[in-house]
């Protein structure tokens, strides 16, 4: 499948409620595979959605400039980014709640490690270097234009998914809610002046034929949040924009099953994969409270059959779209989109599932498992001088 020939609904000219022939990856595949769900064709969000976890964050820094040009231009349907606001009320990306892991604030605020991003104003962090942590972390994909890269505002991303050939839509997850009263209510005010609600996008230049054009359709922007009072907020601050739950097994999140003790010599990943959800109901829970808010989905976490590896292991969580759980979203009429897989065997076999796209930091990974042909990564961000 090419991008050109995905069938987004605005694209096709049809009614967002009645099913359309749209060209599924399954369709690639042999007949005695199992398909995956046909919600696609009824709510306004591709099929096989491929969603850039933080950007194209395997070979660049996550959440920085090359990382979305990049899965821009690869042709993701969706840069995923996680919301938070400065103390002088900026939106910003940034995933972390404290600014350590991957910046140098150790250096230029060294005793202000441990404070939430919440309490820096942005020209603090502007100061910032959110690109050499990554050169040090992974010499193999490191490169020299890495060091120095800015922490992104909202209105940057915003800037990226307009500016090229390809369109991409914006999954923006409102991260540590509770940190952030009415962070909804801004993030609406700033949508809807960039032109990102309702059909305020007519007036912007749309995508070439051929290209992306998910930033051009209803299902241009996609909420998520792990968060019950920020879904509901979300529903009430835009209540036509599509909104999806994601799910968390344990604290905070759907009971889980009693488990051993941690052992001494268990990985985290290895903990989290044995983890177990107490039972259907509890399950059930989460999609009926995503359901009464309104949500077009659902993102269960994901085990990762690699997960002892270098990258992939902080992304291999418990497994929360076994059949049955898929079975039970799909029969709810809600999508399933899976974080945050890397592992071509790990898009195999979920894909079998019928999940309905992924959160990945291997988007070229994924564009090549959907059928699209293979492009020059390096090339890409060359062409931007990184
Ligand atoms: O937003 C989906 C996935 O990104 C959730 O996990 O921690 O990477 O934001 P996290
Ligand atoms: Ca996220």
């Amino acid at each position: 499948m090419t991008t050109s020939t995905r069938c987004w609904l605005l694209a096709c000219g049809v009614s967002l409620l009645l099913p359309v022939s749209t060209v599924h990856a399954a369709d690639t595949h042999d007949d005695s595979e199992p398909q995956g769900s046909t919600l696609c064709t009824k709510i306004p969000i591709p099929c096989d959605a491929v969603i850039a976890h933080r950007g194209a964050s395997y070979q660049a820094p996550e959440s920085t400039r090359p990382a979305y040009l990049l899965a821009r231009d690869l042709g993701v349907d969706y840069l995923e980014l996680d919301l938070q606001r400065t103390k002088d009320g900026v939106l910003v990306a940034v995933h972390d709640n404290t600014l350590g892991r991957n910046t140098n604030v150790a250096e230029v605020f060294p005793d202000r490690v441990d404070a939430p991003v919440s309490s820096f104003t942005l020209d603090e962090l502007e100061q910032l270097d959110a690109g050499s942590w990554f050169n040090a972390s992974y010499p193999d994909r490191a490169r020299d234009s890495y060091s120095g890269l800015k922490i992104l505002t909202l209105d940057e991303v915003i800037d990226i998914a307009e500016d090229g050939k390809n369109h991409p839509g914006l999954y923006i997850e409102t991260k540590v809610p509770e940190q952030f009263p009415g962070i909804e209510e801004d993030l609406r005010e700033k949508l809807a002046t960039r032109g990102w609600l309702n059909d305020e996008t007519k007036s912007r230049q749309a995508a070439e034929k051929g290209a992306v054009r998910v930033g051009d359709t209803p299902g241009r922007v996609v909420m998520q949040t792990f968060s019950k009072a920020s879904l509901k907020a979300l529903e009430t601050a835009m209540p036509n924009v599509p909104r999806v739950l994601l799910l968390w097994l344990g604290k905070g999140g759907i009971e889980a099953a009693p488990g051993k003790p941690q052992g001494n010599d268990e990985s985290t990943a290895d903990y989290y994969a044995r983890q177990q959800v107490a039972s259907p109901e509890a399950y059930r829970s989460w999609l009926d409270l995503a359901k009464a808010h309104g949500a077009i989905g659902v993102g269960p976490s994901a085990v990762q059959s690699e997960h002892d590896g270098p990258f992939s292991s902080q992304f291999s969580y418990m497994d929360l779209a076994e059949p049955w759980m898929i079975g039970m979203a799909h029969d709810d009429g809600m999508l399933v989109h899976l974080y945050t897989v890397d592992e071509p065997a790990d898009f195999e076999r979920y894909q079998q599932r019928g999940v309905d796209g992924f959160f990945t930091n291997r988007a070229e990974r994924l564009l090549e498992f959907y059928g699209h042909p293979p492009q020059d990564q390096d090339a890409i961000l060359k062409r931007y001088g990184y």
